[in-house]
């Protein structure tokens, strides 16, 4: 190998290990803003005065209507970055997929998990933030009317549990990948973060029952 390529080679494994850490930084940041997200919406479910409440002092800081674009944007910098890693054609996604068959290694299965996911989350996120912030202010009755109309309760029976999903196979990778624990806790980490989707998924769910069944 000459000393230019063996110089190229170092310059591009620098820039992927920087790429891959801000992946996990944009990852942590949006994991802790779902976690937030989701339990400040399931107020909804002791009061819908709690909710609304956080709703006004959210926009009244310009958290929405400047806080939602910046995590949009958030949003299209994560997915941006793991997308490096996807297989956008056919032979590569068969080459993935005949791997985790012949491997029957469970992490394996979680990244596919991830990336399938992810794409869906990038549309029905994009869809589901373009709603809410074009049609502010936020309240528990108005968000209660739009899960009562048309296909949404479907949608958000769709992305919620899906968000849960990616979010919490995130967190696992990120603390295996990163070397936050060790392999023989991996067992553990494995059933804390099942009990954490679980939790998240019946919080998500019992909030679409509250706006399902609040009148106005
Ligand atoms: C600043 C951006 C965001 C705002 C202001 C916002 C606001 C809201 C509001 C008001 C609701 C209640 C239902 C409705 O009104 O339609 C809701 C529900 C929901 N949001 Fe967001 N959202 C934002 C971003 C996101 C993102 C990025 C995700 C994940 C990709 C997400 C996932 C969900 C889910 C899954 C629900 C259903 C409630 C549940 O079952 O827990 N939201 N959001």
């Amino acid at each position: 190998m000459s000393f230019d390529s063996k110089v190229t080679t170092a310059k591009s494994g620098k820039s992927d290990a920087i790429l891959d850490w801000l992946q996990m930084c944009s990852g942590v940041a949006l994991i802790i803003f779902v976690f937030m997200h989701m339990s400040l919406v399931s107020s909804v479910i002791i009061n819908t005065n709690i909710m609304d409440t956080i709703a006004h002092t959210y926009e009244k800081n310009y958290m929405a209507q400047i806080g939602g674009p910046i995590l949009f944007l958030l949003f299209l910098f994560h997915f941006y970055l793991a997308a490096r890693k996807i297989p956008f054609r056919f032979e590569g996604q068969k080459t993935i997929w005949a791997h985790a068959k012949m491997m029957h290694h469970r992490d394996t299965w979680l990244w596919i998990v991830q990336v399938i996911s992810a794409m869906l989350i990038l549309v029905m996120g994009s869809i589901h933030m373009w709603a809410v912030l074009s049609d502010l202010p936020i309240t528990a009755a108005r968000s209660a009317a739009r899960v009562q109309s048309g296909p949404w309760l479907y949608f958000y029976l769709v992305l919620a549990p899906l968000v849960v999903l990616h979010v919490v196979a995130g967190l696992y990778r990120i603390a295996v990948k990163w070397g936050f624990i060790r392999d023989y806790q991996r067992s553990k980490l494995n059933r804390f973060a099942t009990g954490l989707a679980v939790v998240f998924i019946c919080i998500g769910l019992a909030t679409l029952v509250r706006f399902m069944t609040l009148t106005a």
